[in-house]
Protein backbone atom coordinates (compact mmCIF):
# COMPACT_ATOMS: atom_id res chain seq x y z
CA UNK A 1 0.00 0.00 0.00
CA UNK A 2 1.63 3.23 -1.20
CA UNK A 3 1.64 5.82 1.28
CA UNK A 4 -0.39 9.40 1.53
CA UNK A 5 1.99 12.04 2.23
CA UNK A 6 0.85 16.35 2.52
CA UNK A 7 3.84 18.09 2.15
CA UNK A 8 4.91 21.74 2.52
CA UNK A 9 7.40 23.43 0.94
CA UNK A 10 8.58 26.63 2.84
CA UNK A 11 11.13 27.61 -0.08
CA UNK A 12 12.80 31.10 1.43
CA UNK A 13 9.83 32.29 3.45
CA UNK A 14 9.93 32.74 7.73
CA UNK A 15 12.61 33.61 10.07
CA UNK A 16 12.87 30.68 12.83
CA UNK A 17 10.59 32.35 15.04
CA UNK A 18 8.26 32.12 12.54
CA UNK A 19 8.79 28.57 11.30
CA UNK A 20 8.71 27.63 14.98
CA UNK A 21 5.27 29.03 15.58
CA UNK A 22 3.78 27.48 12.14
CA UNK A 23 5.14 24.40 13.10
CA UNK A 24 4.30 23.91 16.17
CA UNK A 25 0.67 24.44 15.16
CA UNK A 26 0.37 22.13 12.41
CA UNK A 27 2.47 19.83 15.11
CA UNK A 28 -0.09 20.01 17.42
CA UNK A 29 -3.18 19.88 15.23
CA UNK A 30 -1.73 16.53 13.59
CA UNK A 31 -1.02 15.32 17.29
CA UNK A 32 -4.45 15.84 18.57
CA UNK A 33 -6.33 14.47 15.85
CA UNK A 34 -3.65 11.52 14.91
CA UNK A 35 -6.33 8.67 14.16
CA UNK A 36 -7.95 11.27 11.49
CA UNK A 37 -5.27 12.21 9.86
CA UNK A 38 -4.40 9.73 6.86
CA UNK A 39 -1.27 11.11 5.71
CA UNK A 40 2.28 11.46 6.83
CA UNK A 41 3.02 15.30 6.99
CA UNK A 42 6.50 16.88 5.63
CA UNK A 43 7.47 20.20 6.15
CA UNK A 44 10.56 21.07 4.10
CA UNK A 45 12.20 23.94 5.71
CA UNK A 46 14.74 26.42 5.03
CA UNK A 47 18.56 25.26 6.07
CA UNK A 48 18.59 27.49 9.13
CA UNK A 49 15.51 25.95 10.53
CA UNK A 50 16.18 22.24 10.46
CA UNK A 51 18.30 21.98 13.67
CA UNK A 52 15.52 23.47 16.07
CA UNK A 53 12.51 22.50 14.03
CA UNK A 54 13.63 18.63 13.96
CA UNK A 55 13.68 18.95 18.42
CA UNK A 56 10.41 20.61 18.47
CA UNK A 57 8.18 18.09 15.75
CA UNK A 58 6.63 15.84 18.41
CA UNK A 59 4.60 13.81 16.41
CA UNK A 60 5.58 10.52 14.69
CA UNK A 61 3.99 10.96 11.15
CA UNK A 62 5.48 15.14 10.64
CA UNK A 63 8.92 14.85 9.42
CA UNK A 64 11.16 17.91 8.87
CA UNK A 65 13.04 17.90 4.76
CA UNK A 66 15.44 19.69 3.50
CA UNK A 67 14.71 21.45 0.43
CA UNK A 68 18.10 20.73 -1.26
CA UNK A 69 21.42 19.58 -0.60
CA UNK A 70 24.50 19.72 -2.45
CA UNK A 71 26.06 17.35 -5.23
CA UNK A 72 29.43 16.63 -3.31
CA UNK A 73 30.11 14.84 -0.55
CA UNK A 74 32.39 17.23 1.87
CA UNK A 75 34.94 19.88 1.45
CA UNK A 76 35.81 23.15 -0.01
CA UNK A 77 32.48 24.34 -1.49
CA UNK A 78 31.92 27.78 0.34
CA UNK A 79 28.16 28.04 1.36
CA UNK A 80 26.97 24.43 0.65
CA UNK A 81 24.95 21.88 3.21
CA UNK A 82 26.00 18.02 2.67
CA UNK A 83 23.82 15.22 2.86
CA UNK A 84 25.90 13.95 5.91
CA UNK A 85 24.99 17.32 7.65
CA UNK A 86 21.37 16.66 6.53
CA UNK A 87 21.46 12.92 7.87
CA UNK A 88 23.28 14.15 11.62
CA UNK A 89 20.12 16.15 12.42
CA UNK A 90 17.84 13.18 11.59
CA UNK A 91 16.60 14.61 8.23
CA UNK A 92 14.38 11.49 6.59
CA UNK A 93 13.47 13.47 3.44
CA UNK A 94 14.99 16.41 0.64
CA UNK A 95 13.04 17.77 -2.05
CA UNK A 96 15.61 17.17 -4.92
CA UNK A 97 14.80 18.72 -9.03
CA UNK A 98 12.21 21.25 -8.20
CA UNK A 99 11.57 23.41 -11.09
CA UNK A 100 13.22 26.12 -9.30
CA UNK A 101 16.58 25.03 -8.36
CA UNK A 102 15.95 23.71 -12.40
CA UNK A 103 15.68 27.14 -13.99
CA UNK A 104 17.28 29.36 -11.41
CA UNK A 105 20.42 26.95 -10.21
CA UNK A 106 21.19 24.94 -12.91
CA UNK A 107 20.45 21.55 -11.23
CA UNK A 108 20.67 19.34 -14.57
CA UNK A 109 19.47 15.35 -14.48
CA UNK A 110 23.26 14.62 -14.07
CA UNK A 111 23.00 17.30 -10.17
CA UNK A 112 20.22 15.25 -9.41
CA UNK A 113 21.36 12.04 -9.84
CA UNK A 114 24.54 12.89 -7.94
CA UNK A 115 22.51 14.36 -5.23
CA UNK A 116 19.95 11.46 -4.78
CA UNK A 117 22.85 8.83 -4.47
CA UNK A 118 24.36 10.90 -1.99
CA UNK A 119 20.56 10.97 0.49
CA UNK A 120 20.24 7.30 -0.36
CA UNK A 121 23.86 6.44 0.61
CA UNK A 122 22.99 8.23 3.86
CA UNK A 123 19.01 6.99 4.39
CA UNK A 124 17.17 10.26 3.10
CA UNK A 125 14.73 10.07 1.07
CA UNK A 126 14.25 12.21 -1.91
CA UNK A 127 11.05 13.85 -3.16
CA UNK A 128 12.05 13.86 -6.96
CA UNK A 129 10.37 16.30 -8.63
CA UNK A 130 9.49 17.13 -12.71
CA UNK A 131 7.11 19.07 -14.76
CA UNK A 132 6.53 20.38 -17.71
CA UNK A 133 6.63 24.36 -18.73
CA UNK A 134 3.65 26.15 -20.52
CA UNK A 135 5.19 26.01 -23.46
CA UNK A 136 5.94 22.02 -23.63
CA UNK A 137 2.30 21.90 -22.55
CA UNK A 138 0.88 24.53 -25.36
CA UNK A 139 3.07 22.30 -27.78
CA UNK A 140 1.41 18.70 -26.40
CA UNK A 141 5.20 18.01 -25.72
CA UNK A 142 3.88 17.81 -21.78
CA UNK A 143 4.13 13.33 -21.72
CA UNK A 144 7.73 12.89 -23.10
CA UNK A 145 9.30 16.02 -21.24
CA UNK A 146 8.41 14.48 -18.26
CA UNK A 147 9.38 11.10 -19.56
CA UNK A 148 12.54 11.84 -20.25
CA UNK A 149 13.22 14.17 -16.71
CA UNK A 150 12.33 10.67 -15.25
CA UNK A 151 14.17 8.57 -17.76
CA UNK A 152 17.23 10.37 -17.12
CA UNK A 153 17.78 9.86 -13.71
CA UNK A 154 16.11 6.54 -12.83
CA UNK A 155 17.87 4.60 -15.65
CA UNK A 156 20.86 4.73 -12.54
CA UNK A 157 18.23 4.08 -9.67
CA UNK A 158 18.13 0.86 -8.20
CA UNK A 159 14.84 -1.07 -7.74
CA UNK A 160 15.80 -0.91 -3.96
CA UNK A 161 16.60 3.07 -3.50
CA UNK A 162 13.50 3.25 -6.17
CA UNK A 163 11.09 1.95 -3.08
CA UNK A 164 12.78 4.79 -0.66
CA UNK A 165 11.82 7.69 -3.10
CA UNK A 166 8.59 10.01 -3.41
CA UNK A 167 7.89 11.47 -6.46
CA UNK A 168 6.22 14.68 -6.84
CA UNK A 169 4.36 15.94 -10.67
CA UNK A 170 4.81 19.66 -10.70
CA UNK A 171 4.16 21.21 -13.74
CA UNK A 172 5.81 24.38 -13.87
CA UNK A 173 3.06 26.52 -15.17
CA UNK A 174 0.83 25.74 -12.01
CA UNK A 175 3.47 26.74 -9.49
CA UNK A 176 2.85 30.27 -8.32
CA UNK A 177 0.79 30.81 -10.43
CA UNK A 178 -2.94 30.08 -9.26
CA UNK A 179 -3.65 28.09 -12.38
CA UNK A 180 -3.35 24.81 -11.36
CA UNK A 181 -3.80 21.33 -12.70
CA UNK A 182 -7.24 20.29 -13.15
CA UNK A 183 -8.12 16.52 -11.42
CA UNK A 184 -7.56 15.32 -15.13
CA UNK A 185 -4.96 16.67 -16.43
CA UNK A 186 -2.98 16.03 -12.99
CA UNK A 187 -4.49 12.04 -12.97
CA UNK A 188 -3.53 11.69 -16.36
CA UNK A 189 0.13 12.77 -15.83
CA UNK A 190 0.19 10.56 -12.67
CA UNK A 191 -0.93 7.48 -14.55
CA UNK A 192 1.74 8.24 -17.20
CA UNK A 193 4.40 8.58 -14.53
CA UNK A 194 3.18 4.87 -12.58
CA UNK A 195 3.42 3.35 -16.04
CA UNK A 196 7.05 5.14 -16.87
CA UNK A 197 8.25 3.65 -13.57
CA UNK A 198 5.88 -0.35 -14.58
CA UNK A 199 8.60 0.31 -17.58
CA UNK A 200 11.83 1.06 -15.78
CA UNK A 201 11.34 -1.38 -12.40
CA UNK A 202 8.39 -3.38 -12.42
CA UNK A 203 4.28 -3.05 -11.53
CA UNK A 204 4.54 -3.20 -7.99
CA UNK A 205 7.24 -0.79 -7.50
CA UNK A 206 4.89 1.77 -9.98
CA UNK A 207 2.27 0.66 -8.00
CA UNK A 208 3.94 1.00 -4.50
CA UNK A 209 4.96 4.60 -5.26
CA UNK A 210 3.49 7.98 -3.61
CA UNK A 211 3.24 10.20 -6.57
CA UNK A 212 2.33 14.08 -5.13
CA UNK A 213 0.63 16.70 -7.12
CA UNK A 214 1.99 20.08 -6.96
CA UNK A 215 1.28 23.61 -8.27
CA UNK A 216 -0.88 25.92 -6.60
CA UNK A 217 -2.80 23.28 -4.28
CA UNK A 218 -5.05 25.27 -1.65
CA UNK A 219 -7.84 24.49 0.77
CA UNK A 220 -10.54 24.63 -2.50
CA UNK A 221 -8.88 22.40 -4.66
CA UNK A 222 -7.09 20.04 -2.41
CA UNK A 223 -9.50 17.32 -2.30
CA UNK A 224 -10.74 16.90 -5.38
CA UNK A 225 -6.97 16.87 -6.69
CA UNK A 226 -6.49 14.29 -3.39
CA UNK A 227 -9.56 11.80 -4.49
CA UNK A 228 -7.94 10.55 -7.75
CA UNK A 229 -6.86 7.29 -8.13
CA UNK A 230 -2.99 8.11 -8.80
CA UNK A 231 -2.54 11.54 -6.52
CA UNK A 232 -1.25 10.25 -3.55
CA UNK A 233 -1.11 13.38 -1.88
CA UNK A 234 0.33 17.01 -2.67
CA UNK A 235 3.51 19.15 -2.36
CA UNK A 236 2.37 22.82 -1.45
CA UNK A 237 4.03 25.38 -1.80
CA UNK A 238 2.37 28.95 -0.98
CA UNK A 239 -0.63 27.68 0.94
CA UNK A 240 1.87 25.95 3.63
CA UNK A 241 3.02 29.07 4.99
CA UNK A 242 -0.67 29.43 6.60
CA UNK A 243 -0.87 27.05 9.39
CA UNK A 244 -5.04 27.33 8.85
CA UNK A 245 -4.82 26.21 5.14
CA UNK A 246 -2.60 23.60 5.20
CA UNK A 247 -4.30 22.23 8.31
CA UNK A 248 -7.15 22.53 5.74
CA UNK A 249 -5.14 20.54 2.94
CA UNK A 250 -4.37 17.87 5.55
CA UNK A 251 -7.77 17.20 6.09
CA UNK A 252 -8.71 16.93 2.49
CA UNK A 253 -6.41 13.67 2.03
P1 LIG B 1 2.78 26.54 -5.00
O1 LIG B 1 4.24 25.86 -5.02
O2 LIG B 1 1.89 25.65 -4.20
O3 LIG B 1 3.00 27.88 -4.36
O4 LIG B 1 2.33 26.65 -6.42
C1 LIG B 1 4.41 24.47 -5.11
C2 LIG B 1 5.86 24.12 -5.17
O5 LIG B 1 6.63 24.86 -5.80
O6 LIG B 1 6.32 23.11 -4.57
Amino acid sequence: MRKKIVAGNWKMNTTVDEGMNLASEIDDYVLDNIDDVKADVILAVPYTHLFVLRALIETENVFIASQNCSEFEKGAYTGEVSVAMLSALGIEYAIIGHSERRQLFGDTSEVILKKMQLLYNNMIMPIFCCGEKLEEREQNNHFNVVEKQIKEVFANISAEQMQNTVIAYEPVWAIGTGKTASPQQAQEMHKHIRNIFAEIYNKQIADDISILYGGSVNAKNAKELFACDDIDGGLVGGASLKADEFITIIKSI
